[in-house]
């Protein structure tokens, strides 16, 4: 059966039934409701201090907090040495106060004594600069030293608190990729031959691959093989592409050491906490089958507008990570950072409006950096639950009322968001696309991504991402926006997405270059010609700042391609620029499906003007544009719509059913709040109405 929602966008209950699957997906144990807390690191506190963080935290309806984080050198203050004393304490007495706890290992920031003993664990820059100590997270992936002790302290974790009843989850190192991704010290280099070796077999599979015949880079011996530190001009794609892929691998090589270790002690889930919008250095698609449950970090950058568009895309990812399954916000800030140029704090009502759209695009746990805010060290502006102010203070109010409002939405448990839109989205393609060398410095792979995300959003489209090498199955469209590094392996599984009646829709310089940033044999794009049916004999980037008017009235920023048709039809053309009189935008029959092509970067209403024809090509119904967000959530029998309201009209007509929120009943006529949230279990009476 189909059900229209709120938007008017038709989800298939049926489908999104066959999504809550049958096997037992990890969670959180003993989780009664959505989990609500944060980062906690009471060694910064005298001991009278965490009897009072306790009672504030249940006074907020916390009931999970990650520790331990950041206390190596508490814990292991001399090497081999080992003092539990504080971690005993602090977990007992969380675990009297019915709070859990998600104990970490304390791997991001290896103790001082360990930098002195071993000075050449430190990470190496590009330019061969050790990263010193004073700070965090400068270790080098690779270092032996480094592996045998993070190995040891999670080792001795694992099987002092296995079966402590208050350790439900386990928090290995802290955020990967950041911020060290790669390292140029000795013991990189020699695991990057190693790696390399394994990868091509032979030197003359390497030499291939790399194209080392050019500007004379041939290899004879493996030794003489080196990371790819800074060159006196660009140095080979594949080399740094090949680096990023094996300092990807090594960070998971470090996760783990340290999950094996802690598996060998305890049942209980593991996981580490990603950076999956903001760290570009790791691969989470691989990642996202070692880990029990995906768990991530997610900040607003405080100066964007439409920062509540980027919080939704960085959810988005995270389920799309989960394959569909419930996910943990691991962190996240009740107000302003302390990193940013201006660190802008959230107005009222914003932290509760971030925090529940998190919710409704599956995190079945939402936890802050952190719980009480510091007075010393990098991080004490950054905001806290306990803020500053203490406890008579606005934020603080708001902070008890989310958890209030995060209890009352237990029925959410395990309930799915389901998408029929998916946007691509490969890592090793930002690392190509990223590199020197390219047609135009106003190439944005990410700034693409954004765009088109940014307007299906708007139209209340519910947004999955995959690796386009991934099962498309479940997808009616899928977008590729700058999509420059396809292996054969996506480009094939594009080609028969599409045959088997998808629709796809790529953007300008998609499809150019194959898994050792090397372009195919023949006309640009490569990998996209036939499915496109067209070719591009010549890129036409544009200059900067310049616009470009195409015949329907749209303009295009950016880039223009010199097309030649090989069965796809003109949408529209350009009518000035380099490109002045040949397709700007085109379309292709393909098997039973259509593939589209925009060879320039579109805005706004020209973007969304793109993005509506192909949704509705593909007969996917959308909303007016919108600046409410509306996700739905569907259980076994029971289904949620959640609302935000983002802009500066009420709005959001048409659910009816309780607010879980309230306990109120909503009529369908009802419009939500400038700034308010409802979380309205749809009555199957009014699903069915609408169906
Ligand atoms: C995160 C990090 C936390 C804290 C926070 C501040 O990236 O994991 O430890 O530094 O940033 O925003």
């Amino acid at each position: 059966m189909q059900h229209a929602t709120a938007t008017g966008q038709i989800d298939s209950a049926a489908d999104a039934t066959l999504l809550v699957d049958e096997d037992t997906h990890r969670w959180i144990p003993g989780s009664r409701t959505i989990r609500f807390g944060g980062d906690y690191n009471p060694e910064q506190w005298p001991r009278e201090t965490w009897d009072e963080d306790i009672r504030l935290m249940r006074e907020a309806g916390v009931n999970l907090v990650s520790i331990g984080i950041f206390s190596w050198a508490l814990l292991e203050p001399r090497e081999g040495v080992y003092d539990f004393s504080f971690l005993d304490d602090i977990i007992d007495l969380l675990w009297k106060a019915g709070i859990d706890v998600d104990l970490a290992t304390p791997t991001a920031s290896p103790p001082a004594w360990f930098y002195r003993k071993y000075p050449h664990a430190r990470a190496v820059t590009r330019e061969g600069i050790p990263l010193a100590f004073g700070s965090r997270g400068i270790v080098s992936p690779s270092s032996p030293e480094y592996r045998k002790a993070s190995r040891a302290i999670a080792s001795r974790l694992a099987a002092r608190y296995a079966s402590h009843p208050a350790v439900v989850l386990w928090h290995v190192h802290n955020e990967y990729g950041t911020p060290v991704s790669e390292s140029y010290d000795d013991a990189s280099v020699i695991a990057f031959r190693e790696w390399l070796r394994q990868r091509y077999t032979d030197l003359e599979g390497l030499n291939d691959a790399w194209g080392t015949a050019f500007w004379g880079q041939r290899y004879g011996e493996w030794d003489e093989i080196d990371a790819p530190r800074a060159t006196a001009v660009v140095t080979n794609p594949a080399q740094r592409l090949d680096f990023a892929r094996f300092s990807s691998e090594a960070l998971l090589e470090c996760y783990r050491n340290e999950r094996d270790a802690i598996r060998e002690h305890s049942t209980q889930p593991i996981t580490t906490n990603f950076m999956a919008i903001t760290c570009p250095s790791v691969d989470l698609w691989a990642w996202a089958d070692e880990v029990d449950i995906i768990a991530n970090d997610h900040y607003l950058i405080g100066e964007q507008a439409d920062n509540h568009i980027h919080l939704s895309r960085s959810a988005d990812l995270c389920r799309s990570l989960a394959h569909g399954k419930p996910w943990i916000l691991m962190e996240h800030s009740t107000s302003a950072v302390n990193w940013q140029p201006r660190n802008i704090a959230k107005r009222p009502g914003e932290m509760r409006r971030n925090t529940l759209a998190h919710v409704a695009r599956g995190a079945d746990a939402t936890l802050f950096f952190q719980i009480r805010a510091g007075r010393k060290g990098a991080e004490k502006f950054h905001s806290a639950l306990i803020p500053q102010a203490g406890e008579d203070s606005r934020k603080w109010r708001e902070a008890v009322r989310l958890g209030g409002d995060v209890a009352a939405l237990s029925p959410l448990l395990g309930s799915r968001a389901h998408a029929r839109v998916a946007i691509a989205w490969d890592w090793a393609s930002f690392w190509a696309q990223d590199l020197d060398f390219r047609p135009s410095a106003d190439l944005d792979h990410r700034e693409r991504i954004e765009a088109f995300y940014a307007a299906l959003w708007r139209r209340g489209i519910t947004v999955d991402f995959v690796h386009p090498a991934a099962d498309l199955g479940t997808y009616d469209v899928l977008f590729a926006p700058a999509s420059y590094l396809l292996d054969d392996d996506a480009a094939e599984n594009i080609r028969s997405f599409v045959a088997a009646g998808g629709h796809f829709a790529a953007s300008f310089f998609s499809g150019i270059v194959s898994t050792s940033d090397d372009v195919p044999y023949g006309a640009y794009p490569g990998q996209l010609r036939d499915v496109l049916g067209l070719v591009v004999e010549e890129f036409l980037p544009l200059r900067e700042g310049e616009r470009v008017a195409l015949q329907d009235g749209a303009h295009g920023r950016v880039w223009s391609d010199d097309i030649t048709l090989r069965g796809a039809v003109t949408v529209t053309s350009y009518n000035e620029g380099p490109a002045a009189g040949g397709p700007a935008i085109t379309r292709n029959s393909f098997g039973d499906g259509t593939a589209w092509y925009v060879s320039t970067a579109l805005d706004g209403d020209d973007l969304d003007g793109f993005v509506v024809g192909v949704l509705g090509a593909a007969g996917l119904p959308y909303s007016p544009v919108s600046d409410i967000e509306t996700v739905t959530r569907f259980g076994e029998d029971r289904t949620f719509v959640v609302q935000i309201n983002h802009g500066d009209v009420p709005g959001g007509a048409g659910v009816e059913g309780v607010d879980l929120l309230t306990g109120e009943r909503v009529g369908s006529s009802e419009l939500l709040a400038v700034g308010e949230v409802r979380v309205v279990e749809v009555s199957s009476s009014s699903s069915d109405a609408r169906s």
